[in-house]
């Protein structure tokens, strides 16, 4: 549905902004224009998950609009902030690749000005989880997604599965605070053994990279453990834990089987309900999940 794809060479560098006040200016031309816009926010360090969430921003709408900004806020250990991966210009070439039309790319003082003050909270969702492991997390997701959707006010904005728990936050964030924007999820893209794709995989060293799908590998037999065997939640997760551990997962911080609305633990599959890991490989935190059913 892109107007570019039809319009321009496909391998045209997309513009880049760093004001709001830009970003305004250009969307609400194009809205006016009658075009539909796709927000795609991101933490930049760009990979094939990202890519087809641009991909699919461009199914349904005119404009597709990528957000690279490290944002702070979300961030509960330093030293992860500062070892965060960052090549904007690598960025910028792999949206040409795919054609996405405008990159904003805010200063964090632009985000973030003197004496900012005000945090968006979501209660419930956030507790469990990668809330109960990263505390204040979700509270930084929040609400640097509130200011990037009322910033832009796209039609919809596009976030990965593979971050499941956030999405379901921004879900119902965008939901309680009448955020005109539809938020859509899409499907975790994965390496060919199964490992999903993040920027923190470029990490891993060799070995731990050989370790890194067993991950997925344990889930799947896991829900196959409980649909087909119906062996209950705890003792597919005490399963779980003792082979991921010899693979040489070091710390397993959560491996449950959950609703996927309320996100509340389970005892056995019902509909709609996944499967949701957190575990360290060395310094590399991974994060995955499947849908059981
Ligand atoms: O998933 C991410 O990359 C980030 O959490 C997001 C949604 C861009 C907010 O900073």
């Amino acid at each position: 549905m892109s107007r570019e794809a039809t319009m321009s060479e496909p391998q045209r560098r997309p513009g880049v902004v760093r004001s709001v006040a830009e970003l305004r200016d250009l969307v609400s031309a194009w809205r006016r224009g009658g075009d539909r816009i796709g927000l795609i926010p991101t933490m930049g360090a760009l990979h094939e998950g990202h890519l087809s969430l641009i991909r699919r921003a461009q199914q349904s709408c005119h404009r597709s609009v990528a957000t690279i900004f490290v944002n702070p806020l979300q961030f509960d250990r330093p030293g992860d902030l500062a070892a965060y991966p960052r090549d904007e210009a690598l960025d910028l070439e792999r949206l040409a690749e795919v054609g996405a039309d405008l990159l904003f790319a805010p200063t964090p003082e632009e985000m973030y000005p003197p004496n900012f003050s005000t945090g968006v909270m979501v209660a419930g969702l956030t507790e469990g989880l990668c809330g109960e492991h990263r505390p204040g997390h979700f509270g930084g997701v929040a609400t640097v997604v509130t200011k990037l959707l009322l910033q832009a006010l796209p039609d919809e904005a596009f976030f990965g599965e593979k971050d499941f728990q956030q999405l379901r936050v921004i879900q119902r964030m965008a939901r309680d605070l009448n955020i005109p924007s539809e938020i859509i999820g899409v499907e975790t893209v994965r390496e060919a053994d199964g490992l999903a794709l993040s920027s923190r995989n470029r990490h891993l060293s060799q070995s731990q990279r050989a370790a890194a799908p067993t991950l997925y590998a344990v889930m799947r037999e896991m829900a196959r453990r409980m649909t087909d065997e119906g062996e209950s939640a705890g003792k597919a997760e005490a399963w779980g834990r003792r082979h991921l551990s010899e693979a040489g997962f070091e710390k397993i911080e959560y491996l449950e089987l959950r609703d996927e609305e309320k996100l509340q633990p389970l005892d056995a599959p019902v509909q709609n309900s996944r499967l949701f890991a957190a575990a360290w490989l060395g310094a590399v935190r991974l994060i995955d999940n499947l849908k059981v059913a």
